[in-house]
């Protein structure tokens, strides 16, 4: 299959329910990861690191923090989010609200994993 072609996919949050869902897309021969947004610098977001996975962050402050302690920041969650056809947000609960205009104002799709509350 051309790359070019591949369903440009995208995980909001790297934790126990993003990882898989990372896993699960990258065995997909029609899907291609953009890369992962996330606020951590814990073990969670070291593992997306050295699986070589882009890893974004949703604010200036996020990154910083997480380019102190030594993440490689590839952009922004807006970058990310210009990248992709579709987000899979397994962030926790009340995050996705704060998300959901963010999608549709990219025009994104998403798939809620997870925390859902969206209203
Ligand atoms: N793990 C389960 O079995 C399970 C089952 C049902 C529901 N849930 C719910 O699903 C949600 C996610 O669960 P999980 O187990 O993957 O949690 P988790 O804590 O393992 O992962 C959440 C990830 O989101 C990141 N994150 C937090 N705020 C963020 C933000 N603003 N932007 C981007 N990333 C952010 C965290 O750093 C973390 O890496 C939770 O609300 C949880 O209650 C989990």
């Amino acid at each position: 299959m051309n790359k070019s072609k591949k369903i440009r996919v995208a995980v909001n949050g790297y934790g126990v329910i993003g990882k898989r869902v990372v896993d699960a897309v990258s065995l997909q021969p029609d899907m291609e990861l953009i890369g992962v947004s996330d606020i951590g610098s814990d073990y969670r977001v070291q593992t997306a690191v050295s699986l070589e996975i882009p890893v974004f962050a949703p604010s200036p402050e996020n990154a910083s923090e997480m380019s102190s302690a030594g993440i490689p920041i590839t952009g922004s969650l807006n970058d990310l989010l210009s990248q992709t056809d579709i987000i899979a947000d397994c962030t926790p609960k009340g995050i996705v609200a704060k998300n959901l205009s963010l999608y549709q104002e990219a025009g994104v799709k998403v798939v809620y994993q997870g925390g859902k509350n969206t209203h």
